[in-house]
């Protein structure tokens, strides 16, 4: 059976067979089995090098992207379900599996499925050829091709120099390795080549792109975080040697552990960081004997930080407006929601988040009130959800194309941990005697 197994196939063929009856023909499996898929992963491979095989003279990069090496804590140890992945484990996790699974069944083009993939799995803006067979592996749950792999970032060389639709970077398939280095040391594997994005912001939100408001500009906005990029803070910088080689050079390093925490200093000397991260609401407001009229204004610093991660095509938000009387009883209530329903991702071009870095946005709102019930206060509550509520009837046709009770129950505890609703922040106004 090779490296395939049978899962694989059995999940292969329901893809195929527009996921309808799992079980039914497991001697059909088992020949597509036999075909084998390690040449696909070979050929990818020539060009997307296995992470393992830059272990041997990078074995501390290799360890930290792994998660392997680290004594830091975890977020996930202080709750954060959205905390789960890191770049080097991804792709296997049963988060990514159930979100993926649930928007398959909503029947995306081989186009959508590719742009899908494209920043999860970045080899594949240079093999769309291969996509379904990636996503078979990832749906069987036994992944043998790397998702943000070594090789898949250090092939990027370029940036989209005006603003386009996410994902912006460029692959250069081919032998070269980009770094941050100037002179690089010479090796046997492979040349180097310095590109000037590893030190730039724009690199990271190439894929992050609800970060910043701008994804083509290297340094981040505003004078608070002047100086700073995401790699300060996100790839701790130290001096060492880039190589587990004896003797080699001693250079500026950065670690590549890719996690929220990593320095407090940084944190420190910005007093005023917190102000640029937390999102903050206001209201405005006019009011009639009858109707309760404004607008809230979300307004997102340069870093949408104070906040947790998510995935920005995924992400929903909600806004609840809400008018009280003088017992703090509920006069009248709307509420918005932003972000799009399984059937419509990746439908379009990707749209912003509503908290995307350095963005304002005005959400008109209207209450009608009564004289009998005077409202005296008014309240805005922003709460999120790291991805959409699946129509009952999808989430049903996801949860038949598994095989076991047991990963049912687990896809049902992913969908439910992340389709709950969470505070980000609120704001409450008293109206004036005028406003009343
Ligand atoms: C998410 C993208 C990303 C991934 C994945 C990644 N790197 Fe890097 N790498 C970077 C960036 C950005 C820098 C520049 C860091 C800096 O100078 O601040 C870098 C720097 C380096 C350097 C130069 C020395 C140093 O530590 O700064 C080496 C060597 C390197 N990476 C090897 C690897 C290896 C090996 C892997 C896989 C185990 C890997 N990288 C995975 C983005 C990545
Ligand atoms: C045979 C050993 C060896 C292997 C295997 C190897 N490298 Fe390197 N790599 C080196 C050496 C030596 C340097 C130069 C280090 C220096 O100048 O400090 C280097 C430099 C780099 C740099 C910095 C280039 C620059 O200009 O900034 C990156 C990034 C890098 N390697 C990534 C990788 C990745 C990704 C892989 C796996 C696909 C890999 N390396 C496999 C030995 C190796
Ligand atoms: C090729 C697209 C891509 C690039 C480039 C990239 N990332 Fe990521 N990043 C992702 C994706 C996708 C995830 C989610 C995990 C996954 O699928 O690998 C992620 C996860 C993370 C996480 C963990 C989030 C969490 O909730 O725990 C951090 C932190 C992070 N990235 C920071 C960075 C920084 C800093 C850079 C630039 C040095 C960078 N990333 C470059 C795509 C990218
Ligand atoms: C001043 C330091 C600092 C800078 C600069 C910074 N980060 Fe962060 N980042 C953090 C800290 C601390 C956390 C964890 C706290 C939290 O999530 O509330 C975090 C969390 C994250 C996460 C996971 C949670 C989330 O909010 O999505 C991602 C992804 C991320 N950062 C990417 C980036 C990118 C991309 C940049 C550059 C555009 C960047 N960061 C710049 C310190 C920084
Ligand atoms: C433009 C790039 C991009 C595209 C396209 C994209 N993602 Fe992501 N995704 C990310 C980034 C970046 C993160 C990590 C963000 C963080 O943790 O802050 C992420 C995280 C995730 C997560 C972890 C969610 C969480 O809340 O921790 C899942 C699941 C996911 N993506 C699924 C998908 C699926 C399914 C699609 C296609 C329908 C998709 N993504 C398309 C960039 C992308």
């Amino acid at each position: 059976m090779g490296r395939v197994t049978l899962l694989i196939s059995v999940v292969l063929l329901a893809l195929v067979a527009g996921f309808q009856a799992m079980d039914r023909d497991r001697a059909v499996a088992q020949k597509a089995d036999e075909q084998g898929s390690s040449d696909w992963v070979a050929e990818m491979e020539e060009i997307f090098i296995r992470s393992e095989d830059c272990k041997q003279c990078h074995d501390r990069h290799y360890e930290e992207w792994k998660g392997i090496r680290e004594q830091t804590p975890d977020l996930k140890t202080f709750g954060r379900v959205d905390a789960a992945l890191l770049h080097g484990t991804a792709l296997e996790s049963p988060v990514f599996r159930t979100v993926l699974g649930l928007w398959l069944q909503t029947s995306p083009t081989p186009e959508q499925r590719r742009k899908c993939l494209s920043c999860h799995v970045p080899a594949v803006t240079i093999y769309p050829q291969y996509v379904d067979k990636i996503t078979s592996q990832v749906m069987s749950g036994k992944v043998e091709i790397e998702g943000i792999g070594c090789a898949s970032c250090h092939l990027i060389n370029a940036v989209e120099e005006k603003p386009a639709p996410p994902p912006t970077f460029k692959l250069n398939p081919g032998k070269v390795i980009y770094g941050p280095y100037a002179e690089p040391e010479d090796n046997l594997v492979h040349p180097s080549s310095q590109s000037e994005l590893y030190r730039g912001v724009n690199y990271c939100v190439s894929c992050h792109f609800d970060k910043v408001k701008d994804v083509t500009r290297r340094d981040l906005p505003g004078e608070i975080l002047r100086g700073t990029i995401c790699q300060d803070c996100h790839m701790e910088p130290s001096t060492g040697s880039s190589t587990s080689r004896r003797g080699a050079l001693t250079r500026p390093i950065g670690r590549h552990w890719f996690r929220g925490i990593v320095i407090p200093g940084i944190m420190l000397r910005n007093r005023n960081l917190q102000a640029e991260w937390v999102p903050r609401v206001d209201i405005e407001v006019e009011t009639s004997p009858t109707v309760l009229r404004g607008k809230v204004v979300v307004r997102t610093g340069s870093l949408p930080h104070n906040f947790p991660g998510g995935d920005p095509v995924l992400k929903q938000f909600f806004l609840t407006v809400t008018a009280k009387d003088e017992h703090g009883l509920v006069v009248a209530s709307a509420r918005t929601h932003f972000g799009l329903p399984f059937d419509k991702l990746i439908r379009g071009p990707i749209p912003d988040p509503l908290i995307k870095g350095g963005t304002t946005t005005r959400v008109p709102f209207e209450l009608s009130v009564s004289k009998d019930q005077p409202p005296v206060a008014i309240e805005a509550l922003l709460t999120y959800a790291l991805i959409p509520e699946p129509e009952p009837e999808l989430r049903e046709r996801y949860l038949a194309t598994l095989a076991t009770e047991k990963e049912r129950q687990a896809a049902i505890e992913v969908i439910e941990e992340y389709t709950q609703e969470r505070m980000l922040t609120f704001r409450t106004k008293e109206l004036s005697l005028s406003e009343r």
